[in-house]
């Protein structure tokens, strides 16, 4: 019997919902019998196919059911949202809020770009090159000797490869001859980089490290032109008028070489703890390029003149930020970096 099923489909859907207790299976139910695919949607969806009859019948039996389930439905929703225990569900304001945590940049990061920001201002061209080295670039064209004791297991990590012998470029100077290959001077370009060195580490020495190497190339490129730039950008970064010392040095690559210092960044040269009372902080290297080096990126002998420096970035980063090891910059210490 028709009516038979449509009151029995109305019973059970009532007898359901009286035994829920939350909103969402209510939910649930209502979708089972009126929804989409509900039991009540099929027989409603069937009318057209029965006889006028049978449909003048149930037609209206079903509709109402249907009117009776939607409004079953709304008071149960009503009832069951009063039983929420609103004690339990209310918001405490004064409790302290979630944290959101801010990324930080890597205060070798921040080094990077403050001196990217100011070579740039300065017309310099900011050049990268690959960290894994042939020996050629990293030390041979740069006229390092075959016994030179750089090449050593102590200081170079040496990677086997297929073809030749490989290495993590101990310094950045390699791109140096890299980026002339490929241009004619003038050329004023800084390259900042990672570079690997196989040696113990302890407060002052890391294995793997920045530096950042400059390089100008020209007709009458000379050693005041070094001093200028290097005073600029000293000044510029520790935003305060610094001076720069030389001393006599050697690298295979330059000719001549110079370490060089500049006036305390504390105490501006008058003395104090920070410089050791000596009013200078050792820096880096700097030199003319060795002509030698300009014959290893193709050019002519004696054509050119340029200067070259390079130095650790950590050690820059350390003085700006005053940091008292090496080996945090690594570490990946989160309370290290937060600081900065
Ligand atoms: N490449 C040297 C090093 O790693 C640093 C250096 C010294 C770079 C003198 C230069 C330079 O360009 O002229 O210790």
């Amino acid at each position: 019997m028709p009516e038979k099923e449509i009151k029995d489909i109305g019973n059970s859907f009532f007898e359901e919902i009286s035994k829920l207790s939350d909103e969402r299976a209510l939910y649930a139910v209502k979708v089972k019998y009126v929804g989409r695919n509900g039991i009540l949607t099929k027989i409603l969806k069937n009318l057209k196919n029965i006889s006028s009859e049978q449909r003048k019948l149930i037609g209206p039996l079903a509709n109402n059911l249907r009117q009776e389930i939607e409004n079953a439905f709304e008071k149960r929703k009503k009832e069951l949202s009063e039983q929420i225990d609103w004690e339990k569900e209310k918001l405490d304001v004064t409790l302290p809020g979630k944290k959101v945590e801010i990324g930080r940049l890597h205060p070798i990061t921040s080094v990077y770009r403050e001196i990217e920001k100011i070579f740039s201002s300065m017309g310099f061209e900011i050049v990268e090159g690959p960290e894994l080295e042939t020996d050629w670039y990293n030390f041979t064209s740069l006229n390092f000797p075959f016994d030179h004791p750089a090449r050593d297991m102590q200081d170079t990590f040496w990677v086997k490869s297929p073809k030749e012998k490989m290495v993590l470029r101990t310094h950045t100077s390699p791109v140096q001859v890299r980026y002339m290959e490929k241009r004619k001077p003038p050329f004023r370009i800084i390259v900042p980089g990672r570079v690997y060195r196989n040696e113990a580490t302890d407060a002052a020495h890391e294995h793997t490290l920045h530096q950042f190497e400059a390089l100008v190339v020209g007709n009458d490129i000379n050693v005041g032109n070094f001093k200028h730039i290097a005073k600029q950008f000293f000044s510029a970064f520790f935003g305060k008028n610094i001076d720069i010392r030389l001393r006599p040095s050697f690298f295979p690559f330059t000719e001549p070489s110079f370490e060089f210092d500049i006036s305390c960044t504390v105490c501006g040269g008058k003395k104090c703890p920070s410089c050791k009372n000596a009013g200078w902080l050792e820096i880096g290297g700097a030199g003319m390029v060795n002509q030698n080096v300009f014959v290893s990126a193709g050019y002519p002998r004696n054509k050119y003149q340029g200067f070259a420096w390079g130095f650790g970035i950590e050690r820059l980063a350390m003085m700006k930020y005053k940091i008292d090891d090496i080996r945090w910059f690594e570490s990946g210490d989160l309370r290290f970096i937060k600081q900065f």
